[in-house]
């Protein structure tokens, strides 16, 4: 070894470039990345634009924010533009000073920022084939003069487009994109490239749901794909969800919000379509868990941290945790923002909660079940629940039995014993408890013919059919099969005038 203490070993810029394309992004989250900054330079509309453009596709996200001058927009070019240790201000979405080149570079070869601040336009651009070809392996970053703007015909028309109105604003240009999967079909490639960045729209709806539709005294950023705009996806449905209360704890000196929501059960929502829309990509089982916001950003969603299983009974509990960027160092996240884990303090505070709000959720699904059994006086069935076991059978005292076993022999009333025991021993538990699970919303009851329930009806109701109490009416309204079907009673009981 020679005598040198220190040799100056400065990472050589294509091999680092071509190995941070693979740190993870997918292309939702590089555009979220992109948009973080958008937010944070306070922008009130967010455009993300993209074209085919004959085979040599581009994408755009173009904002109305604060804007850069030279010297910063030269210093948000570099790599590490900003330290994870140095102290941000509280609404800066920011961490690494990477994400801008890491999320762009995930996706394409060439990045352009057109940047306006004070009527002042700068621009320039790194191409990773020319870091590549660069005769000395230097970190080169292209300045792009406005003339050169002017022979850029893409640049050229977006500028105009946006800025020329604008006192200050950013564009991010990726081009030669080479990253996103557009299949090897070379005639459906146009269409799954916008297939694919249609999609990302609904990644984007949820993770800045609330900035699209802010808390009031918050400010709202609109964001508009290809001129279309984004709508919030609000995860806790929280207009109708159930809010249990909302804890507060500290942490490092920094309070930490909890707020936990119990989403509507199936037979709660408007429509069929609502509760599909809340069940989220991966259905209410899988989206369940805490939603971890920094500075009102999601940033990891649907996990319990390992604390708790994801349970059938505890599907409609959805947990908001708000942190502050300040607490970063502790959640441990991630150059993409999409990764966090909470360090042991916090997660024994969430644990505690969960300890709470877990009986809350499972409460939503036994209440019901209470519910169900007790609203009606004579059921069909019977449900015996004991301290480790719950029995479904047939309720042999139901007057409609006893009616009908009065008709039988004895010999005959013993074969009739047998059947219900066959039946109810026989019932489908298994399939019955999966289908329940997995989509409860399409798990029905075979449908009652109108006219045999009116033929029961007058079964109970004996000869007289014309005159009847009211008193007689509410019972068979708490009597199976009546019960169950009270919708097709009660027209029964309007269309036979009982109603008077
Ligand atoms: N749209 C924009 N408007 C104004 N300034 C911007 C914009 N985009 C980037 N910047 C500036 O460029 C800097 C670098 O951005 P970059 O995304 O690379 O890192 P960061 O946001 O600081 O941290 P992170 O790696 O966590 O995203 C930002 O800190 C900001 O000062
Ligand atoms: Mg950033």
């Amino acid at each position: 070894m020679s005598e040198r203490t220190y040799v100056d070993l400065a990472p050589s810029p294509s091999a680092l470039v071509e190995s941070l394309r693979d740190i993870g992004y997918s292309v939702d989250t590089a555009i979220a990345d992109v948009i973080d900054n958008s937010i944070t330079a306070e922008s009130k509309r967010i455009d993300v634009r993209f074209s085919w453009n004959s085979g040599d596709p581009w994408v755009a996200i173009l904002d109305d924010g604060s804007g850069m001058d030279e010297t910063e927009l030269i210093a948000a070019m570099r790599f590490g533009s900003m330290s994870p240790l140095e102290v941000r201000s509280s609404s800066d979405l920011g961490r690494f000073g990477l994400g801008l080149k890491t999320s762009s570079f995930s996706q394409c070869r060439c990045l352009t920022v057109l940047s306006k601040k004070d009527g002042a336009v700068n621009c320039c651009q790194w191409d990773l084939d020319e870091i590549l070809n660069s005769s000395k392996n230097q970190w080169l970053l292209r300045l792009i003069s406005g003339s050169d703007i002017a022979k850029k015909p893409i640049l050229k028309t977006l500028k105009t487009e946006y800025f020329d109105g604008i006192e200050s604003g950013t564009m991010v240009l990726w081009q030669r994109i080479d990253r996103l999967d557009t299949g090897i079909i070379k005639k459906n490639k146009e269409a799954k490239f916008n297939g694919v960045l249609n999609a990302a729209r609904c990644h984007l709806e949820l993770v800045f749901h609330r900035f699209l539709s802010p808390d009031s005294g918050k400010s709202k950023t609109q964001i508009y794909f290809n001129k279309s705009s984004l709508d919030a996806f609000d995860p806790f449905n929280s207009g109708r969800a159930t809010l249990l209360p909302d804890e507060n704890f500290r942490c490092e000196g920094e309070t930490i919000h909890v707020q936990p929501y119990v989403l509507p059960r199936h037979n709660k929502v408007k429509s069929q379509a609502e509760w599909k829309k809340y069940a989220g990509q991966l259905g209410y089982l899988h989206e369940q868990g805490f939603y971890v916001y920094r500075n009102r950003r999601l940033i990891i969603k649907g996990t319990w941290f390992r604390l708790m299983p994801k349970a059938e009974l505890t599907k409609l509990l959805r947990v908001k945790v708000d942190i502050p960027n300040s607490l970063d160092h502790l959640w441990k996240i991630d150059v993409k923002k999409s990764h966090a884990f909470p360090p042991y303090g916090i997660r024994s505070e969430l644990d505690r909660i969960i300890g709470k709000i877990e009986i809350s959720g499972k409460r939503v699904y036994k209440e019901e079940g209470r519910r169900l059994t007790s609203a009606v006086k004579e059921p069909a069935w019977n449900r015996i629940a004991t301290d480790n076991q719950v029995i479904y059978d047939i309720n042999k005292e139901h007057p409609l039995l006893i009616k009908f076993r009065n008709y039988l022999d004895v010999p005959q009333q013993e074969l009739f014993s047998d059947v219900l025991s066959t039946l109810e021993s026989s019932f489908p538990r298994a399939a019955y408890f999966h289908d329940v699970a997995g989509k409860p919303e399409q798990v029905e009851s075979p449908e009652f013919e109108k006219e045999q329930l009116a033929a029961l009806l007058d079964l109970f109701l004996g000869e007289n059919t014309k005159v009847v109490s009211m008193h007689k009416l509410n019972e068979l309204l708490q009597m199976d099969p009546f019960a169950s079907n009270r919708g097709m009673t009660e027209s029964i009981y309007e269309e036979r005038g009982y109603y008077g």
